[in-house]
């Protein structure tokens, strides 16, 4: 299993040390536009293989993607981060004609890759790879849901005093600071839903702070976060690469799911070797059907710009 990993910034360095620390993959590559970044930051993560002890073997070039040839999966997280008060939306100018320059490139090399989109504005970044490679929708999922969930649970188990292990919690919707939707009412700790532990003020307060989660992170730190970004997409990475069958929110084209149409937004997919294997449409409250339809359209409004 080979995975490229383009952009060999904080985000994609820590998506392949997870990577190679979870030992799935055979080969990991990186790449990035900076000259010799990403051969420095391959060769300094191999350098803890004896160390982490993994078997991956990660590799790193400047911009030459005869090097991403054969990729299985691609991941990329190549364009700007945001900065303190800046929105998602505010990158479209630059990483658009980056993202679209890095898909082209990719299939060339890779003809039969499936690409795990993380630049932002995200949703509009996958859909624009859609449109720009024509591939089949299975094969191009974008990643944000799978980070605001990670974050919803860690809001959910603040508020509930307990360790994350204990809580189940999904967000779906756009990957922007207003139109995430955390999907509260189908919160559970072990089961049980937060409901019966939480107010109606502390639930609010747990879906408020979830929502601007990437934000809070780009304030304290000046940037973009990447721990948990990087941790996310390899989760994604790995029930590609293990054939897990699994169940994450992701910027998925739809066609007619939950009403949407000709739209790349989060919706709980089924992840697997062909990618997204199957969009799940799960019953959704009146409220929670409203709030997606509203992400939508600020989702929507993102893609004009392409234009
Ligand atoms: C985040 O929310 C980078 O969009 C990513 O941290």
């Amino acid at each position: 299993m080979k995975v490229t990993v383009v952009g060999a910034g904080a985000v994609g360095a820590s998506c392949a040390e997870y990577i190679a620390m979870k030992n799935f993959a055979s080969e990991v590559t990186l790449i990035d536009i900076k000259e010799g970044f990403a051969e420095g930051k391959a060769m300094d993560l191999m350098q803890t293989a004896s160390l982490m002890k993994f078997d991956t073997k990660i590799t790193g070039t400047t911009n030459d993607y005869s090097k991403t040839a054969g990729s299985d999966v691609a991941v990329i997280t190549s364009g700007i981060p945001r900065k303190p008060g800046m929105t998602r939306e505010e990158l479209i100018g630059i990483n658009a004609g980056i993202v679209k320059s890095v898909v082209t490139s990719l299939i060339e090399h890779s003809p039969n890759v499936i690409i795990i989109v993380v630049s932002n504005p995200m949703d509009t970044m996958a859909y624009l790879a859609h449109k720009a490679t024509g591939l089949p929708k299975n094969r191009i999922i974008g990643m944000g849901g799978a980070l605001d969930s990670a974050r919803f649970k860690f809001r959910l188990a603040e508020a509930l005093g307990c360790p994350q292990s204990d809580v189940d919690g999904m967000v779906i919707g756009g990957h922007s600071d207003t139109g995430m939707v955390p999907l509260i009412g189908k919160a559970a700790r072990n089961s049980v839903a937060v409901s019966e532990f939480l107010s109606e003020e502390r639930m609010q307060q747990v879906v408020e702070d979830t929502k601007v989660g990437g934000a809070t992170l780009t304030k304290l730190l000046g940037t973009s976060a990447w721990y948990a970004p990087g941790a996310a997409v390899s989760s994604m990475v790995q029930a590609i690469a293990c054939d897990q069958q699994k169940m994450f929110p992701c910027s998925a084209l739809l066609e007619g799911e939950y009403g949407l149409n000709d739209i790349s937004i989060g919706v709980p997919c089924i992840i697997g070797k062909n990618g997204i294997e199957k969009i799940v449409e799960i019953e959704l409250s009146d409220a929670e059907k409203a709030k997606i339809h509203e992400s939508a359209e600020g989702v929507k409004k993102t893609n004009a710009l392409l234009g």
